[in-house]
């Protein structure tokens, strides 16, 4: 099973934050954001990761991980995106790396209390298809919006203004090696993207892609509420872990 973080994007909610870095590269709490998606994986037992970044900012993501050392691994693959065209563009660019293997995506501004361990061991024991994990949001509007049929999810809406549920699609990815098909059948979105929610609808038209509802909270960190909100999110649970 192979790790991909996806790090691209100009993060232009965060300006002029990120007008001379990159998002993912300002701090959650005591800690660069990347450093959290690449956590979230290594706990789950993964060890091969790749990082996709972009932008002008790029070689301060080696400067700052290195060969992942501190992660416990031996080493990090580094891809380069050279537009903001979009996660699946994004995700596009690891077809290599993945090498037909499984693969659990995490996005680079996602960041979760609890290990994704038992989900990526269900994942690992799917035949076929895809799984994502799900989670319930006062706000989904500004997410990918699951709507079911059922137990089954009939279809992913992105950033519905009228969401059908509460329930929203988490930066926590996990294909087989068709993905890498998927994606290049796509046409950009309305906002000039190549959009991870018309892959997931590719794997539910399919009838394969599964899910589970995420345990403990989880946010994106890529607005200045969200931002602020991660931080507080991770100070508290350190703050648990302390006093226990
Ligand atoms: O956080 C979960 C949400 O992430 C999902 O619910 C949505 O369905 C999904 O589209 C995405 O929504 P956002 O609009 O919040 O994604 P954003 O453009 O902020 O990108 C999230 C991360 O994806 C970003 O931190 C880095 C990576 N990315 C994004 C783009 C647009 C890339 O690596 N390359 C890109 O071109």
């Amino acid at each position: 099973m192979k790790g991909i973080v996806l790090a691209g994007g100009l993060g232009s909610r965060l300006f002029p934050l990120t007008k001379i870095t990159n998002k993912h590269l300002l701090p959650v709490y005591d800690k660069p954001m990347i450093y959290y998606p690449i956590m979230t994986l290594v706990d789950a037992g993964i060890t091969e990761i790749m990082v996709v970044t972009g932008g002008s900012h790029a070689g301060s993501f080696l400067r700052l991980l290195g060969n992942g050392t501190e992660f416990g691994l031996k080493g990090i693959n580094y891809a380069y995106q050279e537009k903001e065209g979009g996660i699946a563009e994004a995700l596009g660019l690891a077809e290599y790396f993945a090498d037909n293997d499984k693969c659990v995506v995490v996005l680079g501004d996602n960041i979760l209390e609890k290990s994704i361990k038992d989900e990526v061991e269900k994942f690992d024991a799917q035949k076929e298809g895809g799984r994502i994990l799900i989670k319930e949001s006062p706000t989904p509007e500004r997410f990918g919006v699951v709507e079911f049929d059922g137990d089954n999810i009939k279809r992913v809406i992105e950033k519905p203004e009228d969401p059908p549920t509460n329930y929203v699609v988490t930066g926590v990815y996990m294909y087989d090696s068709q993905v890498f098909d998927f994606i290049k059948g796509l046409a950009p979105s309305d906002r000039g993207e190549l959009e991870i929610t018309d892959v997931n609808n590719m794997y539910i038209q399919k009838g394969q892609l599964k899910y589970s509802k995420l345990d403990g909270w989880w946010t994106d960190a890529g607005t200045f509420r969200s931002l602020l909100k991660a931080s507080n999110l991770v100070a508290e649970s350190r703050g648990k872990k302390l006093e226990t």
